[in-house]
């Protein structure tokens, strides 16, 4: 029996930071037990580690889920991208304020140094009543939290048990072409009212709309989720939504992201995507708490780890 890393599910903190790292050649990753020590447990802040494919295939191949692959860029005939930018770890962080947040990504970061380059990084906020940028409530259908498990984890008895498929990607705003849109159109973009993120009826609903893009069955019918927890950033000049979610297998993804960018079969593209671009896009594997700390404590994630020495 093994527990997920908590973080993934923690609500209620404002503040998030980002950090993406790669690992230096034949480095190991001892660092990573300083960092369950300072970084992660003091002060109320949360933390999620979690690996680049290829990393975790190293690492713990027994433990990979079979699908675990790096994120491939999405390119459509229209020009229209999804730019790969994969990196070997990932870190969230978030806590109810932005200065504890900075401060224990400043000391990941350091606990890191002799180990990995920091490759990118990225302050978070939470924007009113949840809202993403263009003012839209962004969570209305996320899985509640007694469901959220069953979206996010691997199920128990595969490989990689009660870990996670983690997607990660920034995506810059055109706010000005966005709100030159009267409120209707805005709401046929994303298939929600903007007030309160009522879902339009069919007969409203453009097939074009973001929600209508994401919404994805199974052969049986049976819909296939994921659970999100992004959040926007951002300065006046570069704005946006870092794009987070968790789920139990990274089909999902692809599928959802070919049906956003026009490659699905029925060619259509998500209308969101001629307000907003993404400029990263990564997966990683988030292994299940008792994984990690086993892994850590067996010494297995070290530098005499043969997969690691080579790197
Ligand atoms: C700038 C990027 C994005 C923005 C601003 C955005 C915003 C939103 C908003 C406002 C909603 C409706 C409310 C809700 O249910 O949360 C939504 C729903 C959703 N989004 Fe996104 N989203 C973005 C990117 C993505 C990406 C990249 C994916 C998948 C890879 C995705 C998957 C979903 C899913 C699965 C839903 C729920 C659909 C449903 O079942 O109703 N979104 N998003």
């Amino acid at each position: 029996m093994s527990e997920p890393q908590f973080g993934i599910f923690a609500q209620g903190t404002v503040a998030h930071y980002f950090l993406e790292f790669d690992l230096h050649r034949g480095a190991g990753l001892e660092a990573l037990r300083e960092l369950r020590q300072p970084a992660v447990s003091a002060g109320g802040v949360n933390l999620v580690v979690a690996f680049g494919p290829a990393l975790w295939r190293r690492l713990a191949p027994a433990h990979a889920p079979k699908s675990l692959t790096p994120f491939t860029p999405v390119v459509a005939g229209d020009g229209r991208t999804a730019p790969a930018t994969q990196h070997d770890v990932w870190l969230w962080i978030n806590g109810s304020t932005p200065d504890v947040v900075f401060e224990h990504a400043r000391a990941a970061a350091k606990t890191l140094e002799e180990a990995a380059t920091l490759a990118a990084e990225q302050p978070c906020f939470v924007h009113r009543d949840s809202r993403d940028l263009t003012g839209f409530i962004d969570g209305t259908a996320n899985p509640q939290l007694l469901d959220a498990p069953v979206v996010a984890l691997v199920p128990r008895g595969q490989p990689g048990e009660d870990g996670s498929h983690v997607i990660a990607m920034r995506w810059v705003h055109d706010l000005e072409a966005f709100e030159a849109l009267p409120v209707p159109e805005q709401e046929r973009v994303f298939g929600r009212t903007k007030a309160d993120s009522v879902e339009l009826d069919e007969a409203h609903k453009p097939p074009t709309a973001h929600i209508a893009r994401v919404e994805i069955h199974d052969p049986r019918g049976e819909e296939l989720p994921i659970y999100r927890r992004s959040v926007p950033y951002g300065n006046v000049h570069e704005h946006g939504l870092y794009f987070v979610a968790f789920s139990a297998d990274l089909q999902r993804y692809d599928i959802m992201l070919s049906r956003m960018f026009g490659t699905a079969p029925d060619g259509l593209h998500d209308h969101m995507t001629d307000f907003t671009r993404p400029v990263s896009g990564a997966y990683y594997f988030a292994p299940s708490l008792t994984l990690l700390h086993e892994l850590v404590e067996t010494g297995a994630i070290s530098s005499r780890t043969p997969a690691l020495a080579s790197r």
